[in-house]
């Protein structure tokens, strides 16, 4: 019998690590965070943020550290802030003021609003301490000016030279999306001439002592695309983490060849994205073809869609609810998201159900939220639960790709490892329809909707069928003996369950067990597997 502290002990040795790896972050899930936006220092007055005007509202460093429990209760195992180095502070621009981090001016300093060293320091060694990653959001290809012939003394690269010349770029000829300056005139973003052998350099002695001085064990790449692919695996070694890259847009060629040993270890899935919105926003056009032919292309030209992050909202894009009005619509796509290939990411505010549309009014503040426990919270932490345990307790969920079992004009079906997520478009009214699944399982093998707890045993010939009588919720189907000491849905229960072949049924013999049980029993199993595996 294992005792608690060695349990402990292995957790902790395991969680110390530096220089995590693509491999290493496959089994995370992150939560995305505005450091401005996240959580304000006590006494602060909570009435006073208004995204619409572009400011400081007094999230820090320290108030992420303190209110890290929130985001740890819901089963994450990582977290990504917005940069931490020193932005713009001058009189306000065009577009307001730097909260948001992304304007850089002397990338070697600290962004003085958010906290100094030792405080960055303290968020690094809290989260390590939790067992949890760190990842941090960079920006390389550009700084920030608010004229198109900036003082150039106040960044990191100081000489004129070291930049592209100013043109504004050509959305249709991607040489001009990498030299022309982002941004426009009145926010101009100078390019930074990344060709240069100085600035490689430069950059890769810069991100080297960042993540060593912070013990990062990720960075997420700001435009990632306007660099050629050609500069990422020097910075990405000097780094020595996982690099995950902005790609943005939705030609899947494009995105596929910024992964991969002549670029980054993964991009976040924007291909994917757009089919999510597709397949499942109302309105919308609710096409599942459109989530089955990108499924069946991401698995053939990305080189590891195992790592390539999947998201729903971020800073840049509309929230889900202000594009998809029905809360099935989110709850369907974000089962996808933790259920199939991929790195699951939530952008803070989702799970509060924010609705706000794109740039500025999607960085809302948190705290008005009083951090609650809500239906998309509660389904967040269920998915993270299920998750984290099959990647603890079984070998197949992560090696094994996505599978697409069925699909209609209402649904998908899909099998990663040993689960099956049945997925609709039908949103939240009760239809008579239903998906039916061709399970590769033995009949009469006894299935858990681990989100339900209700039972699917299957037919005899290998389906099963889900109905929507009770409206379009997701399913994810688990064989009972999967879910065995899982504590997940009082995995060793045997009371009496009514049961129909290939139908739902109830029963209210199964009850959820809480999650620490859950965390505490898969951890202890898992230090276990270390040990025999050793
Ligand atoms: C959220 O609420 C549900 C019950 O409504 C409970 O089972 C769960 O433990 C709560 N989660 C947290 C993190 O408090
Ligand atoms: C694409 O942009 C680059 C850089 O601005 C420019 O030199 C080149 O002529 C452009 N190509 C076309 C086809 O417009
Ligand atoms: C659905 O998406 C596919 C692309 O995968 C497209 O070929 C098809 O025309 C779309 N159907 C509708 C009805 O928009
Ligand atoms: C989308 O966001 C805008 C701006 O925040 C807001 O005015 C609008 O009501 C939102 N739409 C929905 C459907 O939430
Ligand atoms: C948060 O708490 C404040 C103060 O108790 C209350 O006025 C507000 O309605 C709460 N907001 C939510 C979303 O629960
Ligand atoms: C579904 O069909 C049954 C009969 O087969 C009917 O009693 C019920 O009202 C229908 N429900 C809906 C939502 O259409
Ligand atoms: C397979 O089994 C299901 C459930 O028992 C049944 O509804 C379906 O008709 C069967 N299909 C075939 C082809 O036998
Ligand atoms: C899974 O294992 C990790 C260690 O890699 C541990 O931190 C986590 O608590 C475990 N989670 C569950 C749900 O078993």
């Amino acid at each position: 019998m294992l005792s608690f502290t060695k349990v402990c002990l292995y957790a902790s040795l395991l969680h110390a690590a530096f220089a995590a790896t693509a491999e290493d972050w496959k089994s995370r899930s992150i939560y995305q965070i505005i450091t401005d936006r996240y959580a304000l220092p006590n006494g602060a007055d909570p009435t006073k943020c208004n995204p619409g005007a572009q400011t400081w509202c007094g999230g820090t460093w320290n108030t992420i550290r303190e209110n890290l429990d929130y985001i740890q209760n819901a089963g994450f195992t990582a977290i990504w802030i917005s940069p931490v180095s020193q932005n713009y502070d001058g009189p306000r621009s065009a577009y307001g003021d730097a909260y948001h981090g992304y304007w850089i001016a002397d990338a070697t300093q600290l962004n003085s609003r958010f906290g100094t060293a030792d405080d960055l320091k303290a968020l690094s060694d809290e989260v390590h301490k939790r067992g949890m990653y760190l990842m941090v959001d960079v920006v390389v290809n550009n700084v920030m000016a608010t004229s198109l012939t900036p003082d150039y003394s106040k960044y990191m690269f100081k000489d004129a030279a070291h930049y592209h010349t100013y043109c504004p770029v050509d959305w249709s000829n991607i040489t001009s999306e990498q030299n022309c300056w982002l941004g426009d005139t009145k926010v101009p973003l100078p390019d930074v001439n990344t060709e240069l052998p100085d600035v490689i350099a430069g950059y890769q002695s810069w991100i080297k002592d960042l993540v060593q001085t912070y013990n990062i064990d990720g960075l997420r790449i700001d435009a990632a695309k306007h660099i050629p692919a050609a500069f990422w695996p020097k910075f990405c070694g000097a780094a020595g983490v996982f690099c995950i890259g902005e790609v943005f847009g939705d030609d899947i060629d494009f995105a596929a060849s910024y992964q991969g040993p002549q670029a980054l270890d993964s991009i976040l899935n924007y291909p994917m994205y757009n089919a999510l919105v597709d397949a499942f926003a109302i309105p919308g056009k609710q096409n599942i073809s459109a989530l089955v032919d990108t499924i069946a292309e991401s698995k053939q030209k990305f080189k590891e869609p195992a790592v390539l992050g999947n998201f729903l909202e971020n800073q840049d894009l509309s929230r889900w609810k202000n594009i998809s009005v029905d809360p099935q619509s989110l709850w369907n796509a974000m089962t996808f998201n933790f259920m199939s290939d991929g790195i699951p990411i939530v952008y803070y505010g989702q799970e509060q159900g924010f609705s706000g549309s794109a740039d500025p009014w999607n960085r809302e503040p948190l705290w008005p939220s009083n951090y609650t426990n809500t239906t998309t919270y509660e389904l967040i932490g269920k998915l993270n639960g299920l998750r984290n345990y099959l990647i603890n307790s079984t070998d197949s969920f992560l090696s094994s790709d996505v599978q697409v079992l069925s699909s209609s004009d209402i649904g998908i079906s899909i099998m990663k490892g040993p689960v099956i997520s049945v997925l609709t478009n039908i949103g939240s009214p009760p239809k008579n329809v239903s998906m039916p699944v061709y399970t590769p399982f033995a009949g009469n093998l006894i299935t858990i909707d681990a989100l339900t707890c209700k039972q699917y045993v299957v037919g005899s010939n290998g389906t099963l069928s889900v109905q929507y009588s009770l409206g379009g919720v997701p399913t994810i189907l688990v064989p009972e003996s999967v879910l065995q000491g899982s504590g997940i849905c009082g995995s060793s229960n045997t009371g009496a369950i009514e049961q129909t072949q290939g139908q739902l049924t109830t029963s209210s013999a199964l009850t959820e067990v809480q999650r620490p049980a859950t965390a505490m029993i898969a951890l202890a199993l898992f230090a276990l597997g270390l040990i025999m595996g050793a």
